[in-house]
């Protein structure tokens, strides 16, 4: 298995480009299961968690072709997803739910299980498929659903603005019979990019952006092109290396309107942040930062997915930090990591950790357990003296493209080290 080894770095210097989103691709690339016809998706990232799901995609019956990086999906022949291992693999294998009942009248998915964050329920999902018609059953860890003819539009208020079952129930309500109202939806920028993909396949849907959601449901959608938007997260995460390393960087194709509250949290801790069109430009250059309190919520409030990445900035910078984790029960495992390399955290319960700044880390080995964690500790190693090595790259792998290549065209001191099996 292979492993980064992370030295540290020099201030790093330049220009990183910004990938597209992780979490707007995944369930873009079910939207097309919605249709018969083509959809083109733009600037697919390469990603394990892309794999995977063209992966089982294939099994649903979708043809995938990839034209240079450009995806090309065609569910003509749609069908129950049939490779068990690929939805085991990965939770966001749930946004196959919703088109394939919608389009096929009945599904039996393996429910995808807890993991390390937390234990990832899926009740809303599932009881608002409920209530538009289907009849669920749960039987030897499948979820089987089946509808008389079609679905049927609903008022559904959700109890928590879940991100997954926003992106489920509205795919889902696009081929519904009659209007369907999501209450208390989420307002992620990911979702306004499956709305514009399904607006563009010709569904009708009102209140973009916005907490309610009105769907009126067609009898068919057609084929699109669509260009997926830029990695809030992956921003996120290179402005805090440039902020770790008090270097300064700036990335292209990052959108300052979906990481308002990242921005205002960097600004605080002493850190300049200049806004372009298309870019940000960081700038930590002979800055001495300070700790600042974050407390993660629904968007537009703090990113929970950029939670890790913050605490190991405040793990360097001058004074306490109070952090907050309100959307995860279980998202503090790179804490026992970063104390490894020398930071004082205290934990309180599961939900808050404070932090108080120390002078230097050092290296150490280390290892997450998710995505985030890990590169929390890529970018503690930036920082500290020595060498870290970072193992379970497969983690990164899911969700940072040609992560080594982007941190050392900047300067960073960053291997990934091929291990004999
Ligand atoms: C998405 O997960 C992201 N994943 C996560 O990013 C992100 O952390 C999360 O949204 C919150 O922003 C993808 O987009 C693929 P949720 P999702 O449903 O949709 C509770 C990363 O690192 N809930 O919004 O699975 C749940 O327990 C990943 O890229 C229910 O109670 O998250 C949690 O407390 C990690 N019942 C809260 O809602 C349900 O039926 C938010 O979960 C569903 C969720």
């Amino acid at each position: 298995m292979a492993h980064y080894a992370v030295r540290e770095s020099p201030p790093l210097r330049g220009e990183i480009p910004i990938s597209t989103s992780k979490n707007a691709v995944l369930p873009i690339m079910c939207g097309a299961l919605l249709t018969g016809e083509d959809v083109r998706i733009e600037r697919v990232p390469e990603l394990t968690d892309v794999k995977t799901l063209c992966a089982l995609l294939a099994s649903c019956g979708c043809s995938v072709k990839k034209e240079g990086d450009a995806l090309v999906l065609n569910a003509g022949a749609l069908q129950n997803p049939q490779d068990e291992e690929d939805v085991r693999k990965m939770r966001a294998s749930y946004y196959v739910l919703g088109p394939v009942l919608a389009r096929e009248g009945h599904v039996e998915l393996s429910l995808p299980g807890g993991c390390a964050i937390g234990a990832r329920p899926m009740d809303i999902h599932l009881s608002s498929l409920e209530q538009m018609g289907a009849t669920i059953e749960i039987k030897n860890g499948y979820v089987h659903a089946d509808i008389k003819g079609r679905l049927k539009g609903a008022h559904i208020t959700f109890h928590t603005a879940s991100v997954g079952a926003t992106c489920n129930i509205l795919m889902a309500a696009t081929l519904a019979e009659g209007e369907t109202v999501i209450e208390n939806a989420a307002k992620e920028p990911e979702i306004g990019d499956l709305i514009d993909l399904l607006t563009a396949m010709g569904a009708k849907i009102e209140g973009r952006d916005s907490s309610k959601l009105t769907i009126q449901g067609v009898d068919k959608l057609h084929g699109a092109q669509h260009k997926v938007i830029a990695d809030r997260i992956e921003a996120g995460s290179y402005a805090i290396a440039a902020a770790i390393t008090n270097g300064r960087l700036e990335l292209i194709n990052a959108q300052a309107s979906t990481l308002r509250t990242p921005i205002e949290i960097l600004r605080a801790m002493g850190v300049s942040v200049e806004e372009g069109k298309d870019s940000l430009l960081i700038d930590a250059k002979g800055k001495t930062l300070t700790g600042q309190d974050i407390m993660t919520d629904y968007y537009p409030g703090f990113p929970t997915d950029l939670q890790a990445q913050f605490m190991a900035l405040m793990t360097v910078s001058e004074g306490a930090s109070l952090v907050t984790e309100n959307i995860w029960e279980n998202r503090f495992m790179h804490v026992p990591e970063l104390m490894r390399m020398g930071a004082n955290i205290n934990v309180h319960g599961h939900a808050s950790a404070i932090v108080r700044g120390v002078k230097r880390l050092s290296g150490a080995p280390v290892m997450a357990t998710d995505l985030r964690a890990s590169f929390a500790l890529v970018l503690a190693g930036l920082a500290a003296e020595g060498e870290t090595v970072v193992n379970r790259v497969y983690h990164l792998d899911r969700g940072y493209e040609k992560l080594d290549e982007k941190l050392r065209a900047v300067g960073a001191d960053i291997e990934r080290i091929k291990e004999a099996d």
